[in-house]
């Protein structure tokens, strides 16, 4: 084995309104990671959305989609923004991520949602019902309505005054995506519950049959449930500790993931990885929040967390759990970016935050090898 550095080449895609400001504190993370933990990361950044709208570029401009498949991984902040709504859909921000996704082949969305013990009190719901909560919504990211087949532009539901749009999927499409949820539930708590409308749509009853079938053939250790989506909505509010991992197309996925996100209390606290046959997509579950932006008042806290799914995606689990562990870490300590800030804890601009973190990396991976330098950013001494 070579002692050289890894190197990984990461495509930065800081996007609009917070997405500058988060993506900045998770590569700080990610660079002190690198550091302690021993390899290199080369993090260049290009525009997207309307950022690069502004610059007087495609909304997805054609160097940002080359250099986001020439990369080991790719990181985005956020995209879109009421200043960029009355642009033409084909230049609007939302597309942009459509069709990065699409270029990337990142079938499967990872949105893992946990409420640690004791911080249930910032959920909508009642804490008793959030804490401990630990959960992963699979989305299906590529196909579906998003992408069906057969749907109408808007010149031509203009034209004709009627419109429709595609939910189609075909077996290997289904396949993959709920092979990846039944990985991940093995290294979990062995269960996954696959969410469809097999009630009404044809759609969603070979969804359902093939994930049936998969689970027969090669993951029968799994314990398998299916839910008919409105129940699966109901159930996330009334006992949402019920669920592991939650398997789901593209639209009922995107909608229960907001629900979902919603659990915790704090949008600020959730990341997302896409992963497919390449590399990965990483992002925060919120948007771009251009109300905020520029204030030093955003959450880093979700942009870190998807910095640490990329490093664990990229091969380096050990600096990934340095990153979690550093996060949970400030947050013991009572550090709070505004979004988070109560009685009894600490207000931090995002910046310090993240500097927090970067800085508690190097005492958490110092124990881990036996030395303890700290730096100056160290909340722990
Ligand atoms: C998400 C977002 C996107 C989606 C939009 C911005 C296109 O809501 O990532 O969940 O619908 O997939
Ligand atoms: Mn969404």
């Amino acid at each position: 084995m070579s002692t050289e550095h890894k190197k990984y080449q990461i495509a930065v895609l800081p996007g609009d309104g917070i997405g500058p400001e988060v993506t900045d504190e998770a590569l700080r993370v990610m660079r002190s990671a690198s550091v302690c933990y021993g390899f290199e990361v080369d993090t260049p950044s290009y525009p997207i959305g309307g950022a690069a709208l502004d610059a007087g570029q495609d909304v997805l401009p054609e160097e940002t989609l080359q250099a986001c498949s020439e990369s080991d991984a790719v990181f985005l902040g956020a995209v879109g923004g009421p200043k960029w709504d009355t642009v033409a859909v084909e230049q609007r921000p939302e597309r942009a991520l459509l069709a990065l996704r699409k270029a990337l082949g990142v079938f499967a969305n990872l949105r893992p949602v946990r409420v640690p013990e004791g911080f249930g009190s910032a959920s909508p719901l009642k804490a008793e019902l959030v804490d401990d909560l630990d959960l992963i919504v699979v989305r299906e990211l590529t196909g579906g309505i998003y992408f069906g087949p057969d749907s109408t532009n808007d010149e031509s539901a203009a034209k004709e005054g009627r419109a429709y749009s595609t939910m189609a999927y075909t077996r290997d499409e289904v396949a993959r995506v709920a092979r990846i949820a039944f990985g991940l539930a093995r290294r979990r708590r062995s269960r996954v519950t696959s969410v469809d409308k097999a009630n009404v749509l044809a759609v969603s009853r070979l969804w359902r049959n093939v994930v049936s079938e998969l689970h027969s053939a090669e993951f029968p250790d799994i314990e398998l449930e299916h839910l008919y989506v409105d129940n699966a909505a109901m159930q996330l509010v009334r006992r949402p500790r019920q669920f592991d991992v939650i398997l789901t197309g593209n639209l009922f996925g995107d909608i229960l993931s907001d629900l979902a996100a919603t659990l915790p209390g704090s949008l600020g606290m959730l990341p997302s990885a896409s992963i497919g046959d390449g590399r990965g997509l990483f992002e925060p579950v919120h948007g771009s929040a251009p109300d905020i932006a520029g204030e030093g008042l955003a959450n880093p806290s979700a942009a870190i967390l998807s910095a640490a799914m990329l490093l664990e995606n990229v091969g380096e689990a050990d600096a990934a759990a340095g990153v979690r562990s550093a996060l949970n870490k400030v947050l013991a300590s009572g550090l709070r970016t505004s979004d988070m800030h109560a009685p009894g804890t600490t207000l931090a601009t995002t910046v310090e935050f993240g500097a927090a973190v970067a800085g508690e990396i190097a005492v958490v991976s110092g124990s881990r090898n036996g030395h303890s330098e700290k730096t100056e950013h160290s909340i722990s001494s």
